[in-house]
């Protein structure tokens, strides 16, 4: 693994250049808070993050000691009934949120259910939501929805489409930030103002952004978003979501998932509903207290690095992806699917190959994990916080070989695994 190769006219970056790059990189001391299995590349966290190092001690005592010990004490002790605001307040800052905007609860399905019925609600007799055609399917599923039981019409734009789309019968923007499929950061600024000057809202899935690179929803006077805390944020598999409403917003919104949770006086048992006037409202049930208490952790972390760090490296990362893979693997047929501007492009960076499947699943026995995505993508997500410069180095390594060496043809890799 130590050879330099020649292809092209550009040098090969070494793989000791990239051991240089980690020995000098701000944020190197997280990979120690997070637990890496040996011998293992990790370049899915933007599919499901990694575990935090502390996540088994902390689950143990949230078990052991919150529900074993104190029961249902821990309802107050614990704050557990707080929880969905807490760490609303905590992960505001990365989202460019206020305190008091965000809750964690429910999946980004759900919250974005909730959402769009509210945006409905506050343009009546605008017809129209519109969504990126090849966004990641469950919002427009959701879209979908809504508009069989509303009688509204969901309008499937494609990227360059959205701003000419939106018109005075629009109700409702729903974007996704950046793309699941091909990392394309979609203009939040722009999109927005445009929505508004047709009087319309504006809603925001950051679900391959928040942890990824720095957003800033206020600043763009955002009026709603979702967004998952399993990918960047690092909060376990089926951790719950996070729902974002601007404070403008808070006394007009309302959802209508209208469950005791987001009553003004739960424990009043009043039989008719009164909604909360803040963003509790946004809540339903009764939280997944121990998934919910995990995705603290994960958000700790997060909130302890430097967003602007953050997001340097996951350009220097994604870049250097790129170039190892076009001079290395240059006549293996890989066409580059993200955005080749940097300033354009989320953390992952996705390839296509007619072969894609198969070679990921060659890659994943040989310890390099990134996923794929139908019909033909190979996408490899990576996450500041514990992918070093190296680990790039070392799964282009593999990729090239698995290439040179037909590895990727063993038919064993042609059967389709339920998650890929
Ligand atoms: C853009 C986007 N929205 C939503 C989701 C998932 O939604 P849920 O958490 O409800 O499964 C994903 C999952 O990868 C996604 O990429």
């Amino acid at each position: 693994m130590q050879h330099d190769k020649q292809a092209g006219q550009n040098p090969v970056i070494s793989r000791q250049t990239c051991i240089d790059r980690d020995q000098v990189d701000p944020l190197a001391h997280f990979r120690d808070a997070f637990l890496i299995p040996d011998g293992v590349v990790y370049l899915d966290g933007n599919s499901l993050g990694a575990m935090a190092d502390a996540a088994p001690v902390h689950v143990a005592r949230v078990v052991e000691r919150e529900w074993g010990g104190d029961l249902i004490k821990s309802w107050n002790s614990a704050g557990w009934f707080d929880l969905p605001l807490t760490l609303g307040n905590k992960l505001a800052p990365l989202i460019g949120a206020a305190a008091g905007e965000v809750v964690v609860t429910d999946s980004t399905s759900v919250n974005l259910f909730k959402l769009l019925w509210a945006a409905a609600d506050m343009r009546p007799g605008r017809s129209k939501i519109i969504l990126e055609g090849s966004n990641f399917p469950t919002d427009n599923y959701v879209a979908q929805g809504i508009a069989a039981a509303r009688g509204l019409e969901v309008v499937l734009a494609e990227r360059d489409a959205i701003a000419d789309a939106i018109d005075e019968d629009t109700a409702a923007i729903c974007i996704t930030h950046v793309h699941y499929k091909t990392g394309h950061i979609n203009d939040m600024a722009a999109l927005t103002a445009k929505a508004h000057a047709a009087g319309a809202l504006a809603i925001w899935d950051l679900c391959h952004t928040a942890g990824a690179m720095p957003v800033d929803l206020n600043a763009h006077r955002v009026d709603f978003a979702v967004g998952c805390t399993y990918k960047y944020l690092n909060g376990g598999p089926g951790s719950p979501a996070f729902l974002f409403v601007a404070k403008r917003h808070l006394a007009v919104a309302r959802q209508p998932i209208t469950g005791w949770w987001g009553h003004n006086a739960p424990f009043a048992f009043d039989p008719a509903y009164t909604p909360a006037p803040d963003i509790r409202q946004f809540l339903t049930g009764t939280q997944p207290i121990v998934s919910l208490s995990l995705t603290g952790v994960g958000l700790d972390l997060m909130c302890a690095a430097d967003m602007a760090q953050v997001r340097a490296k996951s350009v220097a990362l994604t870049e250097l992806f790129i170039a190892l893979v076009e001079q290395r693997c240059a006549k293996h047929g890989f066409t580059l699917i993200s955005p080749r501007d940097a300033g354009d492009r989320g953390s992952q960076v996705a390839f296509a190959h007619r072969h894609g499947y198969e070679i990921m699943r060659a890659m994943i026995e040989r310890g390099v994990v990134g996923d794929f995505r139908a019909p033909d993508i190979a996408r490899f997500g990576f996450a500041p916080l514990y992918v070093r410069h190296v680990d790039v180095w070392d799964a282009v390594d593999v990729l090239t070989d698995v290439m040179d060496s037909g590895a990727w043809r063993d038919p064993r890799y042609a059967k389709r695994e339920a998650v890929t």
